[in-house]
Formats: C-alpha cells, structure tokens, sequence
C-alpha cells in the first residue's frame, strides 16, 4: 500500500465532506437525540459519514470503516486496513454555534495508527501526520512540544469534574484547576486534541471517549511528541471507549500522579 497516495486520497475526501457540511447549513437540520437528551445527532451526522463510507469503498472495497453513526459494517478488530471515523466531532457545536465542530479520522494497518487528521470544517484547517514522517498545520510543519511547568500550563477540562461526581476525585481536580494558568472547554474532543498538538492547550481530559473521538489525533500526537493514555496511565485501546487524557510530556505524568483519582 501507497501511503502517500492513502493520504492525497484521505485529505481530498476530508476536505470534499467539509464543503459539503458547509453547504448544508443551507437546508434544515434534522436533529435527534440519541443515549440522552444532550446526546445530539443530525441527519448530516449520518450522511456525512455514508459519504465517507461510499467513497472509500469505491477506492479500496477492502478498506473497512468504524464509524460513531455506525453506518458501515460493525468492526470488532482491527486487521488490515481500518478507517477510525468521526464525521462532525461536536455536534453541539454544529447545532448551536455552527462552529467549532471537527472532522475526525485516524487510518491504521493492523492496528498500528498511519494517517492521522482533524479538520476544522468551517475554518478549513487541517491537522494532520503521517506517522515516522511528521505532523502538519496545514502547510507548516510541526514541532516538537516544548517543555513547562505545570504552574504555565493551559488545559481543556469539563466544569463537571470539579463537581462532586462518581467518576474523579473532584477535590483533586479543583486543586489542578487552582494550581494550572487557566482552563479551557471547547465542546470538540477532537479541537481539543488539534490544540494540544499545536501548543494552545497543554492538556486535555476526559471522561469517557470513544475511538472515532481520538484516533486521527492520537495518531498526530505521537508525532510531536504529546503523550496520551488512560486516567489511569494505560494505553489507548482503538475498540472501545475509555477516560482519556493527552498531555505535553513534561506534564502528563504529574497530572496523572498528582491531580488525577478514577473513582469508578
Ligand atoms: C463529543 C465531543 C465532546 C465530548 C463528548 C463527545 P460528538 O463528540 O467530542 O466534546 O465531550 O464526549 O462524545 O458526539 O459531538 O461527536
Ligand atoms: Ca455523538
Ligand atoms: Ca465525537
Ligand atoms: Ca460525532
């Protein structure tokens, strides 16, 4: 498999399935709830995705896709080629600001992550790496994250967690919350994740995610060096849904050791 061409292909497709997103803010949304009342869907959700699917079929019919709208066929391992796939990452966002919303895709071979790319969709901003080769803001190269101290340090955290909860130690991370320069909540796993690869969070966490959430930016993140596990400092399993934390790498284990008590 060409790599290069896998990714001429993926980011052409991306940026196709952003313009038409783009272009449907011209006709009505229609939204649904999904687990719960805040658990949003639209029917661009789920047509962005069959986009997604068709299109990637027809280039490579043995590439297999794991979808959030769960429109292709169920993948339960990670064999060959697999494409990791959130079609609008925040689709609150997308309802409400029709902003800050993210296309979401990681491509891995046998499970080992390749392609990496989070895409701002109303921005036309993309972060993107192809592993061992690098990661890329667009046109510009990378780099390396650069050491601070957590004193310094700016990190994406829900305000849940520093209510009394049953899933941290909430105490704890109110002393984070004291302890760091400021805190973020964008409503966009993946734009968070986009920020920590560039340097405009040092951190970011959270409860429970799911592979489409992270893949494409666990994949950059291994390219600048970003660290990301489990609340509890284990790896990151691309088939099912966990706490999740990525992190500059002179903080992460500190906020791991120091801030961090999974309760449940
Ligand atoms: C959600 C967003 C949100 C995060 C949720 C995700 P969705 O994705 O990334 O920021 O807190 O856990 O489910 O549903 O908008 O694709
Ligand atoms: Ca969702
Ligand atoms: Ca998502
Ligand atoms: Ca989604």
């Amino acid at each position: 498999m060409d790599i290069n061409e896998l990714n001429q292909f993926a980011q052409q497709l991306i940026r196709e399935a952003g313009q038409r997103i783009r272009d449907a803010f011209s006709y009505d949304l229609e939204i649904e709830t999904k687990s719960n009342p805040n658990d949003l869907v639209t029917n661009i959700d789920r047509e962005t995705e069959l986009f997604f699917i068709e299109r990637i079929q027809a280039f490579n019919a043995e590439h297999r896709i794991l979808g959030e709208e769960g429109m292709g066929e169920t993948v339960t391992d990670l064999n060959g080629v697999v494409w990791i796939l959130d079609p609008i990452d925040g689709t609150m966002n997308f309802v409400k600001q029709h902003r800050h919303f993210m296309i979401s895709v990681g491509i891995l071979v046998d499970g080992v992550g390749k392609l990496g790319y989070i895409f701002d969709v109303m921005r036309e901003d993309l972060f993107y790496a192809i592993a061992g080769q690098g990661a890329w803001y667009n046109d510009s190269p990378l780099r390396q994250l650069q050491s601070l101290p957590i004193e310094e340090a700016v990190i994406g955290v829900n305000a849940r967690w520093v209510m009394q909860n049953e899933q941290v130690n909430h105490e704890k991370i109110s002393d984070l919350v004291r302890t760091v320069r400021g805190t973020r909540s964008y409503g966009s796993a993946a734009m968070e994740i986009a920020f920590v690869v560039t340097g405009k969070l040092d951190a970011y966490m959270s409860m429970r995610l799911a592979p489409w959430d992270i893949a494409g930016g666990v994949i950059i993140a291994n390219e600048v060096g970003a660290v990301t596990s489990t609340l509890t400092g284990g790896p990151i399993d691309f088939l099912s849904s966990n706490h999740f934390i990525i992190a500059n790498p002179s903080i992460h284990d500190v906020i791991l050791r120091d801030y961090i008590e999974v309760l449940c």
